[in-house]
C-alpha cells in the first residue's frame, strides 16, 4: 500500500506528481502530500483525505520554481491518517516519502531519541527519515546503505538531500520502478504512475540504489555502479481511461467477455503451457481475499474432477503455520499484483521448503511473476477499480483449465469458444440486477448460502457486495447455518442462494426453504429456473466453466447495489488495491 511518484526533469514537477499520485491512488488514500524542490528551496504541500484535497491546496499556493519533486499517497499504518502523519517527512538536510513498514522502527526510535533527535509524527517513516539524516555525511548514498543496513521490514523510499540535486531511490519489500524519460526521468510504484509520459523503466532491484537527475539514472549496488537493463511496457495510457463508464469497477466488469477469450487462447492452442498437476501429490493454493476465492473454485474442481488433494489457505496463515511438506508438492500463488506481502511471503516460504511455485498472476514484472517457477498469466490488464472483478474471473478460468488438463476431461474445451459470448449475455442482464439492487440497498445484513463449489461461489459475492457497498455480508455453507446462525435471520433479510451443483441443489433448496420459513427474502441464482423464488437464471454448462457464468451477475448486484447506496465505488473506505504490508 501507498504510492510513491518522484520526478527529476526540465518540467515543474507538480503536474506529473499529481497525475501519478491520482494514478496511484488505488494504493491508499488517507493522505497524500508532495515535495518541491530547487538548488535553495524545499517546498511540502500535505493534506488529508483523497488526491483532489491535495490538488486544491496545491493550486491555492505559491509554489517554488522546482525541477525535481516526489509525492506521497498513503493507506496509514503507523498513527493516524492526519497532516502530521502524511508524507513527505522531513528530519535534518533528509525529505523522503515511503512504502512498506519499518518493523523495528521503534527499536531504532528509541536509539536515536537517545542521540536527542525529536520526532513529530507517530510513523516508522520519520524513523527511517531520521536515520538516513543521522548517517549522513555528505554522501547521500553512504546515508542510505548505512540506514538500510539497520531497517527491517519492508520499504521502497523516494529521497531528497538538500545538499543534492539528484533524487534517490531504494527498494525492498516494496515494489518501486525507475522511468526512463528523455531529459526526465521518474519513480513510480508501478508503470500506471508514468505511463503517459514513458512506457520505458528499470526494475529496481532489492537493496540497491538509484541516483537519478534529468540526464542520467545510476544504479548503485553498494558503492559500486551496476549495470541495468531498461524494460518496455505493454501497456497504453488509453487502457487506463473509464472509456464512458461511471466506475472502473463497471467497466472492468464490462471487459471480461472478452478479456477471458484473450487469457483462454494461449493455453486453448497449446495446453501444454498448463502445468500437469499429476507430476504432484499435493497441490497448495496460497492467496489473499478474492483471490484466495478464486483458489476455493479451483481446490472443489481439482478435488471434485480430478482427485487431486489440494490445501487452499490465505497467505497470512499459511505463511506462519506449520505446513507438512511431506508429499511431491506444488504451491499455486494466486494474485493479480503480484505484489501483495503475506502471498509474497508464502511463496519465499514454499521455496525455502524446496517446493515448486506456480504462480497466476495479471502483472507480469511484479514479484511473483518474477520470483516463481513457473507462471500462468491472466491478460486483465490495468485493474484500477480497488475491488477486484476481471481478474477475480480470469483466475477462476485458469482453475478451469487446470481441472480440465488433470482430469483429462479434454472435450469440455469445446466450450471455451462460446464463453464470452455467454458471460457477455449474463451481463447483458443489468436491468434485472438493478432492480434486484433496488430490495437489497436499504437492508443491514444479507447473508450468501451455498454447498461445495457454490459455496465458494458465495465467499466471492458476499465479498464484493460488502466491500463496495458496506451492507454487512455473510457466505455460508448452507447445511451449517442451522447451527447457530439462523437465529440472525429475521423477516425481510436477503439471502441469496446459488445453486449450479446438479448432486446437491435438493439439499441446497431445503435449506433455503428453512430461512425461508423464518421470513427471509429469497433470491436465487441457478443454471435451472427454480420456480417459487425469484431467480437469476444463467446459461448451463458444464461443471468446469459454471462459476464463470454466475459470478459476474454477482458483482454486478454489488455494483448496482453500492451505486443506489451512492458509496465510493472505486475506492471503497479503509481499503488499497495492492497489499503490500503484511
Ligand atoms: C477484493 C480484493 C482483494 C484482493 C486481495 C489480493 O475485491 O481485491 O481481496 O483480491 O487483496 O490481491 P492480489 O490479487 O493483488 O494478491
Amino acid at each position: 500500500m501507498c504510492g510513491i511518484i518522484g520526478y527529476a526533469g526540465k518540467h515543474n514537477p507538480k503536474d506529473i506528481l499529481l497525475g501519478g499520485l491520482k494514478a496511484l491512488e488505488y494504493r491508499g488514500y488517507d493522505s497524500s502530500g508532495i515535495c518541491l524542490k530547487n538548488e535553495k528551496d524545499i517546498q511540502i504541500i500535505k493534506s488529508i483525505g483523497k488526491i483532489k484535497n491535495l490538488e486544491e491546496k496545491i493550486n491555492k499556493t505559491d509554489l517554488i520554481d522546482s525541477y525535481v519533486g516526489i509525492g506521497h499517497t498513503r493507506w496509514a499504518t503507523h498513527g493516524e491518517a492526519n497532516e502530521t502523519n502524511a508524507h513527505p517527512h522531513r528530519c535534518g538536510k533528509v525529505t523522503l516519502v515511503h512504502n512498506g513498514i519499518i518493523e523495528n522502527a521503534a527499536l531504532l526510535k528509541e536509539k536515536l531519541v537517545k542521540k536527542g533527535i525529536k520526532f513529530k509524527s507517530e510513523t516508522d517513516t520519520e524513523v527511517g527519515c531520521a536515520l538516513i539524516n543521522y548517517y549522513y555525511d555528505g554522501d547521500e548514498v553512504k546515508a542510505i546503505n548505512e540506514a538500510c543496513s539497520e531497517m527491517e521490514g519492508s520499504y521502497a523510499f523516494g529521497i531528497l538531500f538538500d545538499d543534492s540535486n539528484k533524487l534517490y531511490a531504494v527498494r525492498k519489500g516494496s515494489p518501486l520502478i525507475v522511468g526512463v524519460g528523455v531529459k526526465e526521468n521518474y519513480i513510480a510504484s508501478d508503470i500506471n504512475a508514468i505511463i503517459n509520459y514513458t512506457n520505458k523503466y528499470i526494475l529496481l532491484e532489492e537493496g540497491m540504489i538509484a541516483v537519478i537527475d534529468k540526464d542520467s539514472i545510476k544504479i548503485m549496488k553498494g558503492n559500486k555502479e551496476y549495470n541495468y537493463k531498461v524494460l518496455t511496457a505493454d501497456i497504453s495510457a488509453e487502457s487506463r481511461d473509464k472509456q464512458g463508464y461511471d466506475h472502473y469497477m463497471l467497466k472492468e466488469i464490462m471487459e471480461e467477455p472478452i478479456l477471458l477469450g484473450k487469457t483462454l487462447k494461449p493455453y486453448i492452442d497449446d495446453l501444454s503451457l498448463i502445468p500437469d498437476l499429476s507430476d504432484y501429490e499435493e497441490v497448495h493454493i496460497v492467496a489473499c481475499g478474492s483471490a484466495m476465492y478464486a483458489g476455493l473454485i479451483g481446490k472443489s474442481l481439482l478435488e471434485e474432477k480430478a482427485g487431486v488433494r489440494v490445501l487452499c489457505d490465505v497467505a497470512s496463515e499459511y505463511r506462519y503455520k506449520k505446513i507438512i511438506y511431506d508429499r511431491k508438492t506444488l504451491v499455486i500463488l494466486v494474485s493479480q499484483s503480484g505484489e501483495t506481502a503475506d502471498t509474497i511471503a508464502a511463496m519465499k516460504k514454499a521455496k525455502e521448503n524446496g517446493i515448486d511455485t506456480l504462480a497466476i498472476v495479471n502483472v507480469k514484472t511484479s514479484t511473483i511473476a518474477r520470483e516463481t517457477d513457473r507462471q500462468i498469466f491472466i491478460e486483465a490488464g490495468p485493474e484500477i477499480a480497488v475491488a477486484t472483478t476481471k481478474a477475480y474471473l480470469l483466475q477462476v478460468s485458469i482453475f478451469s483449465l487446470l481441472a480440465i488438463k488433470a482430469a483429462n476431461d479434454l472435450d469440455c474445451l469445446k466450450e471455451v469458444d462460446k464463453l464470452p459470448g455467454l458471460v457477455k449475455s449474463v451481463l447483458d442482464n443489468r436491468e434485472n440486477y438493478r432492480k434486484i439492487a433496488e430490495k437489497i440497498y436499504k437492508e443491514n445484513d444479507i447473508f450468501f448460502i451455498g454447498r461445495k463449489i457454490d459455496y465458494a461461489i458465495c465467499m466471492e459475492g458476499s465479498l464484493k457486495l460488502k466491500e463496495v457497498s458496506y451492507i454487512h455480508s455473510e457466505a455460508y455453507q448452507a447445511g451449517e447455518l442451522k447451527h447457530g446462525t439462523i437465529s440472525l435471520i429475521d423477516k425481510g433479510i436477503p439471502v441469496f442462494g446459488i445453486i449450479t451443483d446438479d448432486d446437491i441443489k435438493d439439499k441446497t433448496i431445503s435449506n433455503i426453504e428453512e430461512v425461508k420459513s423464518r421470513g427471509a427474502n429469497i433470491f436465487i441464482v441457478s443454471n435451472n429456473k427454480i420456480s417459487e423464488y425469484e431467480c437469476i437464471v444463467v446459461p448451463k454448462v458444464s461443471d468446469y466453466f459454471q462459476p464463470l457464468l454466475i459470478v459476474p451477475s454477482l458483482q454486478l448486484i454489488a455494483y448496482e447495489t453500492a451505486k443506489l447506496r451512492g458509496c465510493d465505488i472505486d475506492k471503497p473506505k479503509n481499503l488499497a488495491k495492492s497489499v503490500t504490508v503484511e
